[in-house]
């Protein structure tokens, strides 16, 4: 039997309990302006990996207005977060959010591209998370593998794509049809990936989790 379906999520967003009441404005006002943020279950199966894996440094592809980087900088006091947004002016909200939370000491805006900003990086992160382009996951994959150290966990945000990465009924007119494709070849990629451990979960809107070998 399926277990995921609305009720069930429903329950388990009444279990969420945001990390600080700032953070909690931020993420309602992210609803309310539609900016996509991590979903509540995600954000707490992501903290909960960075307090078991206790990462020094931890490098994002997706900023946003800054949700997910405070909420991983607020879990972990000592560790510090490079976050890479391409978009001009969420970046900018993203800095105005991080600076009024005072964490501006400890997570690092990068503005551009992820392909492009990830080659001028030579930091060795501990703790990767992705959640940008859905096409761009492979490329992503390659660059940042390069820049993590043994036995770094790689987190990916939504690669089931609200189901369309499992079955073209979610996506009957073919819209999606590219970035699905690339997803389902990042997925199969990422299984048959000789030099990591990775499970996918039903989470948010589908999470891979992988752990490099060392
Ligand atoms: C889902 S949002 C990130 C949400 C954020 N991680 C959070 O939970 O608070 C995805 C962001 O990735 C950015 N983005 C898309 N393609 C990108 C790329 N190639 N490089 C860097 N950022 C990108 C978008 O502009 C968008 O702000």
């Amino acid at each position: 039997m399926n277990i995921i379906n609305d009720k069930v999520t429903a329950y388990i967003d009444e279990q969420y309990r945001p990390l600080s009441p700032e953070l909690e404005a931020l993420r309602l006002s992210s609803e309310e302006y539609k900016v996509p943020i991590i979903m509540r279950d995600m954000e707490g199966l992501l903290l909960n990996l960075i307090r078991l894996k206790q990462p020094r440094r931890i490098l994002e592809i997706g900023t946003a207005i800054g949700y997910s980087a405070a909420c991983m900088a607020e879990a972990l006091p000592q560790c510090r977060v490079t976050t890479i947004e391409s978009d001009p002016a969420a970046a900018e909200i993203a800095r105005e959010n991080i600076d009024s939370l005072g964490l501006a000491e400890r997570i690092t805006l990068l503005q551009g591209k992820g392909q492009e900003v990830l080659d001028t990086l030579t930091d060795a992160f501990d703790f990767v998370f992705i959640d940008a382009a859905k096409s761009h996951y492979r490329t992503f994959w390659d660059k940042v593998s390069g820049l993590c150290s043994p036995r770094a966990v790689i987190v990916c945000d939504n690669v089931l794509m609200r189901g369309t990465t499992v079955s073209g009924e979610y996506d009957p007119r073919r819209k999606h049809r590219t970035s699905i494709r690339r997803m389902r070849d990042f997925l199969s990629f990422l299984t048959d990936e000789a030099e990591a451990h990775t499970c996918i979960l039903p989470v948010g809107d589908g999470v891979s989790i992988s752990i490099l070998k060392g």
